[in-house]
């Protein structure tokens, strides 16, 4: 493989010194963007543009033809992996995911196995093809959803307002809900070392729905499987240290233990302060974030002022990759995507000087 030209944002993970504040944003490619929206036209969906390896390169590379990005991320969803248990993933306009066969009844659960990560082999093909398509331009983050979040999914069959299912389950027969997440856990430990194996430089782990739940829960049914999945993991490749980010989405307030986990960085949303996360997070993790995704609906001043107030949040020093604090809204004009990201370069320096 090529070398990596650009690798400030492996090296802000691992809080090495770097000379700007690298940059990405969750969901860079996607339907802001109307050469995406072209693309999927001519796959015919989403889920046929998952599968598709030249087709997922090309979006994946779409975001960094236009933005000064600092890394790619592979082009596929959290679902794929449910999808490959046999739940039946399809996508409704308009309507989001839906599963075919949600597990709603103790025979569901029962069924669930670790699927064939053969069944898979599309995503890391997908992985493979676009680290040579990067050619070492930047990174290729891999991912995948946590345990908590697929359950949720699986569970409820689609998204969904309160999770009333995934709670019902969670309340009266928590057995199901564990052995549900067992099988998820060593199913996404295998899956994100199958994307490491094929190329994948650093991994995102998306708990999206952590947020949702009590103190009590989060320790039971999220963070423990966070452990589990961590605890699985191959973190290197070719001799070099793949680094892990966790995403809680809603965890403000578990910051302090998901710094514990073994991981190099945790993502936050838009309402966790970065200076004082930072001064929580100590020496354990670096920080990934945190920009309101609405905030880019704004004007060049406000997202200036914003992207300064984040800066300067974080202060001086390695440690910080900027990103939103969720996936970029379908409705964003790229052209304050890029002055955002032009301007999280420009204005950054001066914290990476000694
Ligand atoms: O970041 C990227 O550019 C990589 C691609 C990526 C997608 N989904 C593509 C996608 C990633 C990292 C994801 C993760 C994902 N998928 C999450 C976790 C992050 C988050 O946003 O919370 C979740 C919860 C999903 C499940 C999912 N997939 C939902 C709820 C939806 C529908 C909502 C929506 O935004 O439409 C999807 C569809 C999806 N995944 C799209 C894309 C580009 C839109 C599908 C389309 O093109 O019509």
């Amino acid at each position: 493989m090529a070398v990596l030209h650009n690798d400030t944002f492996l090296r802000a993970l691992l809080k090495q010194p770097v000379e700007y504040t690298p940059v990405w944003l969750m969901r860079q490619a996607g339907r802001y963007l109307p050469e995406y929206r072209a693309t999927r036209a001519k796959a015919g969906s989403f889920l046929a543009l998952c599968h598709n390896t030249e087709l997922a390169t090309e979006v994946t590379l779409q975001p960094l033809e236009r933005f000064a990005l600092d890394a790619a991320i592979l082009f596929s969803d959290i679902l794929t992996v449910p999808d490959a248990m046999g739940l039946g993933l399809h996508f409704v306009e308009g309507e989001g995911p839906k599963f075919m066969n949600p597990l709603r009844q103790e025979q569901d659960v029962q069924r669930l196995h670790v699927p064939d990560m053969q069944r898979l082999r599309y995503v890391f093909d997908a992985v493979n093809s676009i680290r040579r398509a990067l050619n070492g331009r930047v990174p290729l983050i891999g991912f995948s959803g946590s345990p908590f979040t697929l359950a949720c999914y699986m569970v409820e069959g689609s998204g969904s307002r309160d999770f009333r299912l995934l709670k019902t389950m969670m309340y009266q027969r928590p057995q199901l809900l564990h052995h549900i997440l067992d099988i998820n856990a060593q199913s996404v430990s295998l899956y994100l070392n199958e994307q490491i194996r094929a190329g994948a430089q650093a991994v995102q782990i998306f708990d999206t729905w952590g947020g949702i739940l009590s103190d009590a829960a989060f320790q039971e049914f999220d963070l423990r499987y966070l452990q589990q999945v961590i605890s699985g993991l191959h973190r290197e490749a070719d001799g070099r240290q793949v680094p892990v980010i966790v995403f809680t989405k809603g965890g403000g307030q578990w910051l302090d233990q998901l710094a514990d986990l073994e991981i190099e960085a945790l993502g936050v949303d838009w309402t966790v302060n970065l200076h004082r996360a930072r001064e929580l997070a100590g020496d354990r993790v670096a920080l990934q974030g945190n920009l309101d995704p609405l905030a880019l609906f704004g004007n060049s001043e406000s997202v200036e002022c914003e992207v300064r107030r984040l800066l300067t949040d974080y202060g001086k020093g390695s440690g910080h990759v900027f990103n939103l604090g969720h996936g970029i809204n379908q409705y964003t004009d790229p052209e304050m995507v890029k002055f955002a990201v032009e301007a999280v370069h420009n204005l950054s320096a001066p914290y990476h000087q000694i």
